[in-house]
């Protein structure tokens, strides 16, 4: 099984969570596209199912799969499956290499299960990796600035005419390479106390389920315990 069908297996295994009546997460990137996928066929079944996407490129998939959209409101979503970049033993979770981090993170923190899908070659122990930061125009040199103290040698992501990557919110990305972070919690912690910062890669005690889908077609289930 290639990477595209591992990808393919973890999405579809988390469809089996769905269940009539839902309002669904729905996350961003090649991983949680199958979800997508899959929830469509439901819908298509007779399900009466209702989506909140985590980006506009999931809103698209969505609409195109025929998945009926709602804006996330006060009573949150039932389950959420979104991908991973990185995800170590204990459900921490690297996002945003897509730049959906800020909109991924809300729609996980407003659902009642949060479920990660992702193919082996996402597990990290310790996690480490590219970590993104959204950081909104103003002062963000300053922001960098602060960034910087961190480690990582955090920079501004370019999108392909080498301008600033501007997000769905209309804010930056800064990345930052940090192959072993030790302190997942308190690195988190301490970027969400730069001024300027809206939100960072880091998702921590917020999965309650990771499906990894192994390269010999078998999809592990990784749990809070
Ligand atoms: C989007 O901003 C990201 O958080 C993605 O969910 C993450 O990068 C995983 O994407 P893939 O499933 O494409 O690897």
């Amino acid at each position: 099984m290639d990477v595209e069908d591992a990808k393919r297996a973890a999405g579809e295994a988390a469809a089996e969570l769905v269940e009539d009546g839902m309002t669904l997460g729905l996350g961003t990137g090649s991983t949680a596209r199958w979800f997508i996928a899959a929830v469509g066929r439901r819908v298509r079944e007779g399900m009466r199912l209702r989506g909140v996407p985590t980006s506009r490129a999931s809103e698209a998939l969505a609409a195109e799969a025929g998945i009926p959209l709602v804006e996330l409101d006060a009573t949150g979503v039932d389950l959420a499956v979104d991908g991973a970049d990185a995800v170590d033993r204990r459900l921490r979770v690297i996002k945003g290499a897509g730049a959906a981090l800020l909109r991924e993170k809300i729609v996980a923190a407003a659902a009642r299960r949060f479920v990660v899908v992702a193919d082996e070659s996402k597990l990290r122990d310790p996690l480490g990796g590219l970590l993104p930061v959204e950081l909104v125009h103003f002062g963000h040199l300053s922001t960098l600035a602060h960034l910087d103290r961190v480690g990582g040698g955090f920079r501004l992501r370019l999108d392909a005419a080498g301008r600033p990557l501007e997000t769905d919110n209309g804010n930056l990305i800064a990345d930052g390479e940090l192959p072993v972070i030790d302190d997942p919690e308190g690195l988190g912690a301490r970027i969400d106390g730069i001024p300027g910062v809206v939100g960072h890669g880091l998702f921590c005690g917020m999965a309650h389920l990771v499906l990894v889908a192994r390269r010999d077609g078998t999809v592990d289930r990784l749990t809070a315990d």
